[in-house]
């Protein structure tokens, strides 16, 4: 490895010798698991204002262009503009041999400044994991971590270097599409998360060969969007924004994520693209961010359509001096910052500094050291250019299983037995490419497991496993359409032509002649996806008729669901006899879904976000703020807070899972019930598992602050932890509290706990708690 990257080096420094004419380009990475020390930050900022000083405009300005790969310009050109030093980095190529001759191109330019390979790895690479929010429902972060480890393993082998990831959104409004991209609704769950993907994606250090640099996204509140409608305007008080909806995006950058993707949307009046407030004054004082930021696809442009510039001549300027020090899909940086510049309109200090931006990116990485850390030898390229032999499938299928999470299991429905016949049907039960869910990288449908086959596999020559489509998955002739158009390069939703009655007998019968119905319904994946929102969050027509068709044979029926975000389940919920949430499960989903289905696994996913019972009551996230007249289980409804048709509170809790065992939770032990300032105490409850089945039990733990200065949430999550407990066994799980877990932004966004009764909750969900109360004098 050594030899391989000196070879690398002195073949960059041959193909840009105005580079070898710096002061010797440093070996940027510090071995594996150092720190930077202050000589070495020195040493990088000497070398990057060396460089900088040799700049001219032009190559400033071209510093600063991040260029989609296949649509923003011909190869031929891209070259051209590679070998003028008009690029900084590009993003979309997924192989070595596809990046090879672009920094190639980079490191003959005057000064030989390698450029880098961006790509969004958001749940896999080549392996494709459960989408974000099936991430987030294993409640385990080594499995977050293992996840983002993979996939940098996977990318950096196809010389990438850096992620769009992780997407932090918090969402509270399943309408919004990218739902599925983020790890839920609960500001500490995601923030857990955030940390464990910046640790998994960048290692002990972004210049490993084998790290890729996280760009946290999409900062800030994107997942507030009004109604769920995608890019739509975001208006938040301050305090939400503090309390809620900032943390993850803070846990993400203290955890040394080395950029930043700004958000589309606007944040009370102001773009998130021109908002020097959020990107000078937030995360740089404030937060003390030195990383890279870089303005989401074609963002400055839109500038203009969000009527804050008039030309894109505003737009530049507005964006630069916001500090978006890259522009994603560029065209205005290019066009209009050089008149900027010489006019003086726009100090060329403030150009200098987006630059040591993406250069201080590109030390950290190493590339500066060696452009090819990632990319290798043309010799060494693999064979497989699709990865065939090159996935990491156990992981896959270990994340996947404990993803899933179990709605509903009547009269022991499951697990299943391995033996007579199965009936496998759905328009999802047989679905490669929507198993792998949206911005699924470079996964390949041809290697994933559907349920059809994982349920074959498992199955054997034990039994017989029978199958049909069903139904489509919507008959709406509007949104095939939207769904085709908006994937246009890989056509989403291959309709059978038979008539829905045709497909349905089929199912019936195939259901008639089986044991069990095992049946795959949800959503597209292109119906969970950028620019996907929904106005109604039911299955679609075509898959109710024919779970009604299932019901009515009397046969057991198990529903699988995929889908990336929470779905209205009123009718399915009262007539599955099982019911599982597997998300979009990924390359080895199949597989992982038969584990469970079977028994094999034992489900112990969690559900990271609430599900409605109907699209008006939403939101439905658990932690909302405390009101005058709360609606109370029990009590009269009339003059409390509730919509009058149906019941009130979510139909599954945030944290919500069962299993095939049972746990019972003691109730609520203390180490005491007065805390003084600066002292913790600790919280415990004893939980057993009390059935016949090994298992692994998610503790949560919920504080609530009974009267403070603001109103605050009924509860909030403050930990968990995710056990394993043998059948019969007992543990005590202990909780330490500590004064930071109190603390909140009050009215003058001052971060502070304040005296007062404390509710401790510890429970199986938001929902099933028991609860303690201590006072902090
Ligand atoms: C999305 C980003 C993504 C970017 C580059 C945009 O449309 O909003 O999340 O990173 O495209 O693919």
């Amino acid at each position: 490895m050594r030899l391989l990257t000196s070879l690398a080096v002195a073949a960059s420094l041959l193909c840009a010798p105005a580079f070898s004419a710096l002061a010797a380009p440093p070996d940027a990475a510090p071995p594996d698991g150092a720190q930077a020390s202050p000589a070495s930050v020195a040493e990088r900022d000497a070398f990057i204002d060396r460089l900088i000083a040799r700049m001219t405009l032009e190559e400033k300005i071209g510093q600063l262009r991040l260029i989609s790969i296949g649509s923003d310009m011909p190869q031929p050109q891209l070259r051209k503009e590679l070998e003028a030093g008009r690029v900084g980095g590009t993003f979309n190529s997924v192989t070595p041999a596809e990046n090879r001759p672009l920094q190639e191109a980079a490191v003959k330019s005057r000064l030989g400044i390698p450029i880098f390979f961006a790509y969004d790895i958001v749940h896999g690479h080549r392996t494709i994991f459960p989408i974000s929010l099936g991430v987030a429902s294993t409640w385990d972060m080594g499995a977050v971590e293992r996840v983002a480890r993979v996939s940098a393993l996977e990318a950096t082998a196809d010389g990438i270097d850096m992620t769009f990831a992780p997407m932090v959104d918090i969402s509270r409004d399943p309408r919004w599409g990218r739902t599925s991209e983020g790890f839920g609704e609960d500001p500490f769950l995601v923030s857990q998360s955030a940390r464990a993907m910046v640790r998994g994606f960048q290692g002990a250090s972004p210049a490993n060969r084998d790290s890729l640099m996280a760009v946290v996204k999409h900062f800030a509140l994107y997942g507030a969007v009004e109604g769920g409608r995608d890019y739509n305007t975001v208006d938040m008080s301050p305090m939400r924004m503090f309390q809620d909806y900032l943390p993850p995006y803070k846990a993400a950058i203290d955890a040394g994520a080395g950029g930043v993707m700004i958000a589309l949307n606007s944040i009370n009046g102001e773009p998130a693209t021109s908002n020097k407030w959020l990107l000078r004054d937030l995360l740089r004082k404030q937060w003390g961010f030195k990383g890279l930021t870089v303005s989401d696809h074609g963002a400055i442009d839109e500038l203009l359509r969000h009527g804050v510039a008039k030309d894109g001549r505003e737009a530049a300027k507005l964006a630069i001096e916001a500090g978006a020090d890259m522009s994603m899909h560029d065209s205005l940086y290019l066009q209009q910052l050089p008149g900027l510049v010489k006019s003086g309109a726009v100090p060329v200090g403030v150009v200098d500094e987006a630059v040591r931006e993406v250069l201080g990116a590109k030390y950290d990485l190493g590339l500066f050291a060696d452009p090819y850390r990632r990319i290798g030898r043309a010799a060494d390229d693999p064979a497989d250019v699709e990865a065939d032999s090159r996935l990491h499938r156990e992981d896959a299928r270990d994340v996947a299983r404990r993803s899933l999470v179990l709605l509903e299991n009547r009269n022991q429905t499951l697990p299943l037995k391995k033996g007579g016949t199965i009936a496998v049907v759905g328009p999802l039960a047989d679905a490669p490419i929507d198993i792998m869910g949206s911005w699924s990288a470079a996964g390949k449908g041809k290697h994933s497991v559907t349920l059809l086959q994982g349920m074959r596999d498992a199955l054997g020559d034990r039994g017989r496993v029978l199958h049909a489509h069903g139904a489509n998955l919507t008959d709406d002739p509007r949104v095939v359409e939207y769904l085709n158009f908006l994937n246009w390069d890989m056509k989403e939703l291959v309709q059978d032509p038979r008539p829905l009655g045709d497909m349905i007998a089929e199912a019936v019968a195939a259901a008639r002649a089986a044991d069990v119905v095992v049946v795959a319904v949800g959503e597209s994946r292109g119906m969970s996806h950028e620019a996907s929102s929904r106005t109604t969050l039911s299955l679609p027509g075509s898959q109710q008729t024919l779970l009604k068709a299932l019901k009515s044979t009397g046969k057991p029926m198990v529903v699988v669901l995929m889908n990336g975000r929470p779905l209205t389940l009123n009718w399915e919920k009262e007539n599955a006899d099982a019911m599982l949430e597997t998300w979009y499960a990924g390359t080895e989903g199949g597989h992982a879904i038969a584990d469970v289905l079977f028994g094999d696994y034992n489900p112990s996913g969690r559900l990271p976000i609430s599900f409605p019972r109907s699209i008006g009551q939403i939101p439905t996230y658990y932690n909302q703020l405390r009101i005058g007249r709360p609606f109370t289980p029990g009590k009269p409804a009339n003059y409390t807070s509730q919509y009058f048709e149906e019941a009130s509170g979510p139909l599954y809790p945030f944290g919500y899972g069962l299993s095939y065992t049972q746990y019972a939770v003691s109730d609520v032990r203390l180490s005491r019930d007065t805390m003084r300032a600066g002292e913790r105490i600790e919280a415990s409850v004893t939980v057993k598992n009390t059935g016949a089945r090994d298992g692994e039990v998610v503790l949560q733990l919920y504080l609530q602050d009974v009267a403070a200065s603001v109103v605050r949430p009924v509860k909030e999550l403050k930990d968990f932890r995710k056990i394993p407990l043998k059948a019969g066994e007992s543990r005590v799980v202990s909780f330490p509290i500590d004064e930071d877990k109190l603390k909140f932004y009050n009215a003058k966004l001052d971060y502070v706990a304040e005296p007062g009764e404390f509710n401790v909750q510890i429970g199986l969900d938001a929902e099933n708690v028991k609860q303690k109360t201590f006072v902090l004098r």
